[in-house]
């Protein structure tokens, strides 16, 4: 059995109290975790904050560095970390490996971006009151960031806060999902044994909302960086004081299908959008408005799509589709299926599920005050709705809590220009799914969706301050 364990900086412990962690799939246990509790978590911001002086004393050479060696060893580690993956929550090993090609590329991009980030000379000569100045800024690191990750990219998702945050010259203090313990152990172990890395800049914690507030609400980390649900979003805002918060939450991510359309384009793509990762992911595909004059044809072409997805065991090389991660999400979906069910939607295909297997459900003759199409499903449901053109689409796509990334299939420019402009979300795909995501990209939404942005440019910013220098000559 693999036991994750604690990084207190570079120095690896337990505790009596363990954790056991079991397969979504088929329940046997597939790795444990020692239980740490506030002190676990202030002792690792203590160790941090020490760490700074190192951290910021470290080149950006050698921290480059750091992280191109963690890619690499990712890389020779593959097969390894993605079976990893699928064990603890249960992703198809296909995809948990491309999970993997992609932390290796977010890393890979936090070191190439940082290399050519750089500040800007002011013209303080321009001012009235100028003459003889010159000055410039330059962003520095915050100090300490507090990472906290969910369990759907067990491992992208970390990357995406460890490599902004380490390159920048920051010390770290992550909280993995409590659903991927030896996941974020194996990799963050990547980082402490490389040669290249800066003693105790990077400690790992292991728990739930005890360890959560313990981070959040200490005075030592400078940031915190958070992705995960609205509710824990809400309680980090109001909890965390005068520091830097980037929340990357939740969303129900819509797309109008315009009679322009490249239809078989847009059923397979929306295929793929709703369900790919049990339709666990914040971007997943949950609403399709689909124009009137094309809405049976394309209602048949999204349910053949639906029906080609293979379901089933994580570890076998064709599965497309896995199992949700607890009995509560399937529990959940299954409900809003039901009552939709009830008061007058149809499933297109029958709703099904076996142990966690939730099979991919395509509902129609939705209202747009139903669950599954009003909050977030955070699972393989997509409701189809049918929609007078984009005028009657807009403002019932824009009437959502949450603003995270919308699309738009169309060959239509008029109609694409408007979609950018009017669409209230922090991305607009044009011809693709929603669930569109390429790692060099700013990511992030509006509304509930969150605040600040991810992609290691903008997080790099997010995880920096800027400091204005002024030279009087
Ligand atoms: C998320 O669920 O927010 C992450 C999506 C992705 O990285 O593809």
């Amino acid at each position: 059995m693999n036991s994750a364990k604690i990084f207190f900086g570079s120095n690896e412990a337990t505790k009596d109290e363990i954790s056991q962690r079991r397969s979504p799939y088929n329940k046997r246990v597939v790795s444990t975790a020692p239980v740490c509790d506030a002190d676990d978590t202030i002792k690792a911001l203590k160790i941090a904050q020490k760490a700074t002086k190192a951290t910021r004393a470290s080149t950006l050479s050698q921290r480059c560095n750091w992280l191109l060696d963690v890619a690499n060893n990712l890389a020779l580690n593959k097969e390894d970390i993605a079976m990893t993956i699928t064990d603890e929550v249960g992703k198809p090993l296909a995809f948990a490996r491309v999970e993997v090609d992609r932390a290796i590329e977010t890393l890979t991009l936090s070191a190439e971006t940082m290399r050519t980030m750089h500040g800007e000379t002011i013209n303080t000569d321009a001012m009235a009151s100028g003459k003889k100045t010159m000055s410039f800024f330059r962003r520095e690191p915050v100090g300490v960031v507090a990472a906290i990750t969910p369990f759907n990219f067990p491992l992208n998702l970390v990357a995406h806060k460890l490599g902004p945050a380490l390159v920048a010259g920051n010390a770290v203090v992550l909280k993995p999902t409590p659903e991927a313990p030896l996941t974020a152990y194996k990799f963050a172990k990547l980082f402490i044994n490389s040669r290249y890395a800066i003693k105790d800049a990077l400690s790992v914690v292991y728990g739930d909302a005890e360890v959560g507030s313990a981070l959040v609400t200490s005075d030592i980390p400078r940031v915190v960086s958070f992705t995960g649900s609205v509710p824990v979003g809400e309680i980090i805002t109001k909890s965390a004081g005068i520091k830097k918060v980037g929340l990357e939450l939740g969303g129900n991510a819509a797309t109008f299908i315009d009679k322009s359309a490249d239809l078989d384009l847009a059923a397979n793509r929306c295929a793929l959008g709703a369900f790919i990762n049990s339709g666990q992911v914040c971007i997943s595909l949950q609403r399709i408005y689909v124009d009137a004059d094309i809405y049976d044809e394309f209602a048949q072409k999204m349910a053949e799509e639906t029906k080609k997805l293979k379901v089933g065991s994580p570890y076998d090389e064709e599965t497309f589709m896995g199992p949700l991660i607890d009995d509560d999400a399937c529990e959940r979906a299954m409900s809003w299926v039901q009552s939709a069910i009830d008061e007058g939607a149809r499933a297109l295909l029958e709703p099904k599920v076996e142990d966690r297997t939730f099979y991919p459900c395509v509902m129609a003759d939705v209202r747009d005050d139903m669950a599954i199409v009003c909050e977030e499903v955070f699972a393989p449901i997509v409701s189809l709705v049918k929609v007078n053109g984009f005028d009657d689409a807009l403002p019932r796509m824009n009437n959502s809590p949450y603003g995270l990334q919308f699309s738009v299939f169309t060959n239509d420019l008029s109609l694409t220009n408007r979609a950018i402009d009017e669409l209230d979300a922090g991305g607009v795909v044009i011809n693709d799914m929603p669930t569109l995501r390429f790692d060099i990209q700013p990511y992030g939404g509006v509304k509930l969706s969150g605040v600040g942005r991810e992609g290691p440019k903008f997080a790099i910013e997010e995880m920096t301050e800027i400091k204005s220098v002024i030279i009087c000559r």
